[in-house]
This record gives C-alpha cells, sequence and structure tokens, in this order.
C-alpha cells in the first residue's frame, strides 16, 4: 500500500516537471525558442508544427506539411507533382531528395509536334499528355524512412484530417478558385471538389473526401497506396479518358532519388543547395561566386552599379543554364565546370562598367526552358536544430487542372518544363535547349532553389521560393539582402527583387522596388525595363545569435510561420 503510493506520487511529482510544450505562435513574422514551420498555407505550418510538438524532427515535420499543402494548398501543395527537399541535420551533414516527376516511358522527343514540326498549341500544359509521373508520394515516404522520428501514420494524419473535416479557404484562394472554375469544369469528366454552387468566399469549407480516402490508402499501404492497387487503378483510368500516356509501369517504377547537395563559399558563409536536375543551385552559386569579388554592400542596395552588376551576372549564368543544364541521369552537366572559379571569373572578363553587354556576345547558347510561377516553398527548423528546405510543384497553377476522378488529387503539367522544342520558343516566347529535351524516363529541368545557409559552422538561414526562372535569383538576392545588406531575414524577403534571365532581353522588377533615376540610368545603360507586380514568394527562417528561431514569411501571399 505504502510502495504504491510512494509510486503514485513518484509519477506525480514526474508528469509535474515535463516540459510543457510551449503555446504554438502564428503570424508572418513570429520569433520562437523550439521550432518553426513557414509555409503557404497557415493549415500546413500548424500541421508541420503539430507534428514538431509530438516529438517528430524536421523531416517529420516537413512531410507533413508536404501533405498538408497537398490538400489545403492545392493551387501548388501535391501528391500528383514532384519538388526537391534539402536537409541539414543538426550535426551538419546534409542531404537532398530529388522527387521530381519523370517523362512516361511512352514519351518522346517531338510528341507536343504535330506533322509539319510545329508545336500544337497547350498540348505540354492543358492535356492529360501533360503529366509526368508523380515522385511526391515515394519521396516524402523515402526520406521520412531514413530520416523522420514519428510513424509515417502520424506524420500523414493531419493532412487526412484536413481533407475529411474540411478546412477554411484564404481569401486569395477563393479568388484562384472561381477564376479557375472554367477550367475545372472544361478538364473533368466529374465535378471536382474545388467547384461549388456558386462563388467561392474567404472562410467557406474546403471537404476533400476522395482526396481523404487516397491519403488513407497511402498512409495504410505505404507505396502500393498510390504506385500501385486502387489508386494507380484510377491514374490510368483518368489516362485512358484523357489520351494520357502514364502508365501502370511508369507508377511502378518511380523512383525518388538521394543526390548530393551542391555546396560553396561566399564571403565566408557556407550556402548548401540543390544539384541538377535543378538548375537553380548552380545558378544561385555561380551568381554568388562571379559577385563575390565586387563590393554590393558599398554600391548600395538597389544602386545602378549593384543592379547593373547583378544583371549582368544573371545573364550570364542563363546563358549557361540554357545550354548545360538537364537531368544528369541522362546529360552530363558538367557541374564541376560551371562552378570553377577561374571559369566564372573568365566568364565575367567582358563585364563593361557602363552599359549592359549585348546579349549575343555573352553565348551563343539557346535560351532557358520556361517554368511557372506556382510553385510553393516551405522551411522547416526543430529543437534540435534539424532544418528542411523544400520546394514542390505542379507547375501550372493547379497544374493541368485535372484531378484524377474518384482520386482528388491535381495531375501536374510539368512536361512543359522540358524543351519541348528545342531551338524554338514555347508559348512563353522562350526556347530551351537539346540537354533539356523529352527522353522516356527523363526528368525534367527545374529551377527550384531550396537553400540553407552555415555561419561559423551553425545553422543560420533557410530559405526557398516559387517563382519559375525566377527562383534562383530571388533566393540570390534574400541571401545577399542578409549577408552584404545586413537586413534580418524579414526585411530581406519582404523588400522588393529584380530578375534578369538574359533572354527576354530585359531586367523584370517588381512596381516600387527601384528609384525612378536608378531606373533611368538602367535605361540609359541599354537596358530594356518591365514591371511586375510580384517576383517570388519566399518562406526562410533565420537563426539568431541567442538560438532563437526567427521567420520570414513573405508578405506576397497567405505565407503564414507557425512557431513555438
Ligand atoms: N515548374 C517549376 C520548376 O520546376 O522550376
Amino acid at each position: 500500500m505504502k510502495r504504491t503510493a510512494i509510486y503514485l506520487l513518484a509519477i506525480i511529482l514526474i508528469s509535474g516537471c515535463r516540459e510543457k510544450p510551449s503555446p504554438v505562435i502564428t503570424g508572418r513574422n513570429i520569433t520562437a525558442g523550439h521550432g518553426m514551420v513557414v509555409s503557404a498555407h497557415p493549415e500546413a505550418s500548424k500541421a508541420g508544427v503539430s507534428v514538431l510538438q509530438k516529438g517528430g524532427n524536421a523531416i517529420d515535420a516537413a512531410v507533413a506539411t508536404e501533405f498538408a499543402l497537398s490538400v489545403c494548398y492545392p493551387e501548388a501543395g501535391n501528391i500528383g507533382g514532384g519538388g526537391f527537399m534539402l536537409i541539414r541535420m543538426s550535426d551538419g551533414s546534409s542531404y537532398m531528395i530529388d522527387y521530381r516527376e519523370k517523362a512516361p516511358l511512352g514519351a518522346s522527343r517531338d510528341m507536343y509536334l504535330d506533322e509539319k514540326g510545329n508545336l500544337k498549341e497547350e498540348s505540354s500544359t492543358e492535356t492529360h499528355l501533360a503529366a509526368g509521373v508523380p515522385g511526391t508520394v515515394d519521396g516524402m515516404l523515402k526520406v521520412h524512412g531514413k530520416y523522420g522520428r514519428l510513424s509515417f501514420r502520424e506524420v500523414i494524419q493531419p493532412a487526412i484530417d484536413l481533407a475529411v473535416k474540411g478546412f477554411a479557404v484564404t481569401e486569395e484562394q477563393a479568388g484562384s478558385f472561381n477564376r479557375n472554375r472554367e477550367y475545372f469544369l472544361k478538364m473533368n469528366a466529374s465535378l471536382p471538389a474545388f467547384v461549388k454552387d456558386g462563388e467561392w468566399k474567404a472562410g467557406d469549407v474546403l471537404r476533400q473526401p476522395d482526396l481523404a480516402a487516397t491519403l488513407e490508402r497511402i498512409r495504410d499501404n505505404g507505396r502500393d497506396g498510390f504506385y500501385s492497387g486502387k489508386t494507380a487503378e484510377m491514374i490510368i483510368r483518368e489516362m485512358k479518358r484523357g489520351k494520357g500516356i502514364i502508365s501502370a509501369m511508369d507508377l511502378a517504377k518511380y523512383e525518388a532519388k538521394f543526390r548530393k547537395p551542391l555546396t560553396g563559399v561566399y564571403r565566408g558563409y557556407r550556402i548548401i543547395t540543390i544539384p541538377p536536375p535543378s538548375s537553380g543551385g548552380i545558378i544561385l552559386l555561380q551568381l554568388l561566386k562571379m559577385l563575390e569579388p565586387w563590393p554590393l554592400q558599398e554600391s548600395g542596395f538597389h544602386s545602378l552599379k549593384a543592379i547593373h552588376l547583378i544583371a549582368e551576372a544573371e545573364k550570364r549564368a542563363f546563358a549557361d543554364r540554357a545550354e548545360y543544364a538537364g537531368d544528369p541521369d541522362f546529360i552530363d552537366v558538367h557541374t564541376s565546370i560551371l562552378l570553377d572559379q577561374k571559369y566564372l571569373k573568365r566568364r565575367f572578363n567582358d563585364f563593361d562598367p557602363d552599359q549592359a553587354t549585348d546579349i549575343k556576345k555573352i553565348k551563343a547558347g539557346l535560351l532557358s526552358g520556361h517554368e511557372s510561377d506556382e510553385t510553393t516553398h516551405y522551411s522547416v527548423v526543430d529543437k534540435d536544430g534539424n532544418a528542411v528546405s523544400a520546394t514542390t510543384t505542379l507547375n501550372n497553377l493547379f497544374g493541368s487542372s485535372i484531378v484524377v476522378e474518384g482520386a482528388g488529387f491535381l495531375l501536374n503539367n510539368q512536361m512543359d518544363d522540358f524543351s519541348v522544342k528545342p531551338g524554338t520558343p514555347n508559348m512563353y516566347g522562350l526556347v530551351g535547349g537539346e540537354a533539356n529535351s523529352i527522353s522516356p524516363g527523363k526528368r525534367m529541368l527545374s529551377s527550384m532553389t531550396p537553400s540553407i545557409v552555415e555561419k561559423d559552422g551553425k545553422l543560420f538561414l533557410v530559405a526557398g521560393s516559387p517563382g519559375g526562372s525566377t527562383i534562383p535569383t530571388t533566393v540570390f538576392q534574400v541571401i545577399t539582402n542578409v549577408i552584404d545588406y545586413k537586413m534580418d531575414i524579414r526585411q530581406a524577403v519582404d523588400t522588393g527583387r529584380f530578375h534578369d534571365q538574359w533572354l527576354p532581353d530585359y531586367i523584370m522588377f517588381e512596381k516600387g522596388s527601384i528609384d525612378s533615376l536608378v531606373l533611368e540610368g538602367l535605361k540609359g545603360m541599354n537596358y530594356d525595363l518591365k514591371e511586375r507586380s510580384v517576383i517570388g514568394s519566399v518562406n526562410a527562417i533565420e537563426i539568431l545569435p541567442d538560438g532563437k528561431i526567427r521567420a520570414g514569411a513573405d508578405r506576397r501571399g497567405y505565407n503564414t510561420a507557425c512557431g513555438y
């Protein structure tokens, strides 16, 4: 009796002393003590943090966030698309998983061309043929299996709950659903959950029972819950309906792949980023290395000199991308040469401080391919200092707008990221190179640039963005805003941005981001200029000197940080 009483007392004391999880805080620019998730949707960030509070690590939280985004941010979150995830563990080791889609085995170089060799309008964007074999589910299972701490069931459950119970759509989302309504109706045999009687309004609840059932199959059967069995049958049926070519064999053979991250040093900070088949990491490191010899800070933020320097470096990096970048399993990307210090110095030898270089002189290469803006990035840090930087996409907003009937998820239209007609402009006036031409089983080139920065060997920044070809230059600007211009992550993310990608031959800039005298100066140096409402939408994290975790959730969009 006495022993039982002592035992009970001990239990009461122990549970009384056990650290209660700190309350969750939510906002755009919050600072937290233990863990943080920053994503494009408040519900996805909440899902990630709930997993951290259960004792999950950053990888568990990232997988939870990725699946939650597939429910509450169907604009770009997905299980029918793909992406790249970069991991830095607290011991300094770094890893990367490539879950980019692949061309179906029945794909061919000229599949989007007619008998005369002309591009068939919209065939690579608005048809079942536009879909690459989805990679997200295999990517999440593999990365969780290797680095996660909680059970897979625990990390996918928040997404299932969101799909079953529904969530309140944001104002921006209500607008996107309404604007896309005609596409959803045109592309689908039965009404997808995103179409309702009348208009969506902020706060309306979106429930997705078909998607919930698909996620449950993944929870219960792992890979077989998606790449074979009922979900696979639904995908094949959907392909038959729309004359698509993803086969049972494509699904069975899809494998996400661990690859070695790229690394480089910029002004003493170590940059960890993404290798091909994204071009993003190479462009980011090329820009940093080309510009390191130049005192950006002394030139002044968004000064004529600084913009000219950066735009010139961007032209050269994008010209290289067009010529050399593609799937490393199919072509030699020459990454080490492209990042060689001597090569980059030579590349910048013809820089003229007084005027824009004639783009024809930069390189006789081909132009860069187009990637849509509608991608999404999330960043995670856990209480032990493990970090994840992940960017995921369906390509266009809502991908192809085709929902797999009965399975409730959207198919990507990522095939458009290949050079669908090498050497000839696509619908956006851009051309791609042979290195990124279509082959069966090949991954299409990307610009996604999830990145992590170390300071003095410790975790410092986690960042990434959507924005197609503007992604690497956006991430570059966030990093240099912090390192060169001494901004904190909130300012670095929110301040205005510009972008030059060699061709089309102009600098695009956000409205109000560059002083009118500087714009006049740029015109005088032979630059064409194009104003744009926004460039990118960054979700970033900064580790402060006292170890606190600060979020930088971009003002562009509904980005929300959740921390505790
Ligand atoms: N579809 C966007 C990208 O991969 O960069």
